[in-house]
């Protein structure tokens, strides 16, 4: 049995939780749009052709925006063979996925669908193919009000209102030579800049957030969001970071060690930013987006990314999760809860069958994968600010970091409904570990919510459609609380979720 130890304090708070950090992703990718979230015909789809099942489970994962429509989709692709009558729209090659795109869902549909998920749309455009010109006119159709050529044109599409697309990515992965159009950091930077220039121009409520690393093992990384920050640092808002891990060396202890890798490209971005920012001697702080990340590692290859013959909608990365792929979303959402002050939105990529928390058969059923259960968890109970806490914890050494903790944790206290979560991850794989939490002057008298715990003492176990509860939340009985104090019993390699609450007489 390890033992350990987590303080927080009410009055140390990192920052308040921003919600967008609960982000996912719909890119047009093999059957992530059709045959994902849209599927005509489909014993479960609506009047307008949306996936009933899917919509059910989008709004149970809790994701709260989610950014379209790509991706390395995005750099190649035409805002405008998306909206309009469904008939007249081209039918084109997708140079990012070697795909048919039919263009049957596009922007308006993908509003529509938003509401219908209660998630706020998170756009990016087009700076592959394209450039500042597209972006204010995609953004004019958007977003503006009526009375101009584009504005008015939304309109006859049978969209009076405005979209109000408060959140936009200027381009994708503009960094990596797989782009359409990559380009250096010094072209990308001044591309970023007039851009967003102009689309302020058109909305000046909207927030910008400039294209930063594909991977921490890029070869540019660093210098890159330095350029590009050096050319754009006044009209953006955020950098974006990406990342997906693997499991390549095959060891569940060396895999821990990403989650620690995640926190350091965490800090490094935001130093980088920062160092921009003291370059200019400027108050402003650039926040982080998160915009794609997960585990991905098992269909990395690259006929698990085209299928010859330019097929619609191919079924592409449909990466199959397993229990420790699951603790290490888990780790990875702890990871950003307790890096909240800079990482404000966060979107794990994608939705639906394509490295998908949700999976899908074309015509069948739906059903969630072992990821589904943490983000769902962090979702529901990560409301509030995260607390600074302090841990004490055996570590052990990987090739991947050279301490890891065995208990990697966050506190979430939730001030407005008396709540406070603890989530915590027991990275020992053989031994159980009882950890002392101490929530100071957050209440003397407090009353378990609930206690739940993700394990399976199988860390390849998977959930399929036909056995789609292997690997599943239960609650966790070993939790004793005492004043301040509460104990909790975590199972080897397990993903825990503990909320308590003060009661009206305990409140501090
Ligand atoms: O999510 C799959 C792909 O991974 C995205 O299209 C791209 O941005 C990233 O490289």
């Amino acid at each position: 049995m390890l033992n350990a130890k987590l303080i927080v304090d009410r009055d140390f708070v990192v920052s308040e939780l921003d919600r967008r950090i609960f982000g996912t992703f719909v890119e047009h990718m093999g059957r992530c749009v059709y045959g994902g979230i849209y599927e005509p015909g489909h014993a479960t789809a609506d009047e307008d052709g949306f996936r009933g099942d899917v919509l059910e489970l989008t709004r149970e994962l809790g994701t709260t925006i989610i950014r379209y429509p790509g991706g390395n989709f995005l750099s190649g692709y035409n805002w405008e063979d998306g909206v309009g009558p469904a008939d007249k729209r081209p039918v084109r090659r997708d140079l990012a996925w070697f795909s048919t795109e039919t263009n049957q869902f596009g922007t308006n549909e993908f509003m529509k669908w938003s509401k219908k998920a209660n998630i706020e749309p998170m756009f990016g455009v087009n700076l592959g193919t394209k450039g500042a010109d597209e972006a204010r006119q995609f953004l004019e159709y958007c977003n503006h009000e009526g009375g101009s050529a584009l504005s008015d044109l939304r309109k006859e599409h049978g969209y009076e209102k405005p979209h109000d697309i408060k959140f936009w990515c200027l381009g994708n992965e503009m960094d990596g030579p797989w782009q359409i159009c990559h380009k250096t950091a010094e072209e990308y930077g001044r591309v970023a800049l007039e851009t967003a220039k102009v689309m302020r121009w058109v909305d000046p409520t909207i927030q910008l957030a400039a294209c930063g690393s594909s991977h921490r093992n890029m070869p540019t990384y660093g210098s890159w969001e330095y350029q590009v920050l050096d050319h754009c640092y006044d009209e953006v808002d955020f950098i974006s970071l990406h990342t997906y891990f693997n499991n390549h060396a095959d060891s569940a202890a060396e895999y821990f060690g990403v989650i620690e890798l995640l926190d350091a490209f965490i800090k490094e971005v935001a130093a980088i930013c920062d160092a921009v920012g003291a370059k200019r001697r400027s108050h402003k702080k650039i926040m982080l987006s998160l915009d794609e990340w997960n585990v991905w590692y098992k269909t990395h290859k690259i006929e698990n990314m085209r299928v010859p013959g330019w097929p619609e909608a191919p079924p592409l990365i449909e990466e199959v999760y397993n229990t420790e792929d699951a603790l290490i979303v888990g780790g990875a959402l702890i990871a950003m809860l307790n890096n909240a002050d800079r990482v404000k939105v966060a979107c794990l990529a994608q939705l639906v069958n394509v490295i998908g928390p949700i999976m899908t058969e074309t015509g069948g059923d739906a059903w969630r994968q072992t990821i589904f259960h943490p983000f769902a968890l962090a979702s529901k109970h990560g409301h509030g600010r995260v607390l600074r806490s302090v841990a004490e914890s055996d570590s052990y050494s990987a090739k991947t970091f050279p301490e890891i903790p065995y208990l990697y944790a966050t506190v979430i206290d939730n001030p407005a409904d008396g709540t406070t979560t603890v989530i915590a991850l027991n990275r020992s794989l053989t031994d159980s570990m009882e950890v002392e939490v101490e929530l100071r002057g957050l209440g003397a008298d407090r009353e378990l919510v609930h206690a739940t715990e993700l394990h399976h003492s199988n860390l390849k176990a998977v959930n399929t459609k036909e056995a789609p509860n292997t690997v599943a939340p239960k609650a966790n009985k070993d939790v004793t609380i005492n004043g301040e104090r509460m104990t909790v019993r975590l199972k080897p390699a397990s993903f825990n979720v503990i909320t308590t609450k003060a009661t009206p007489a305990g409140n501090a």
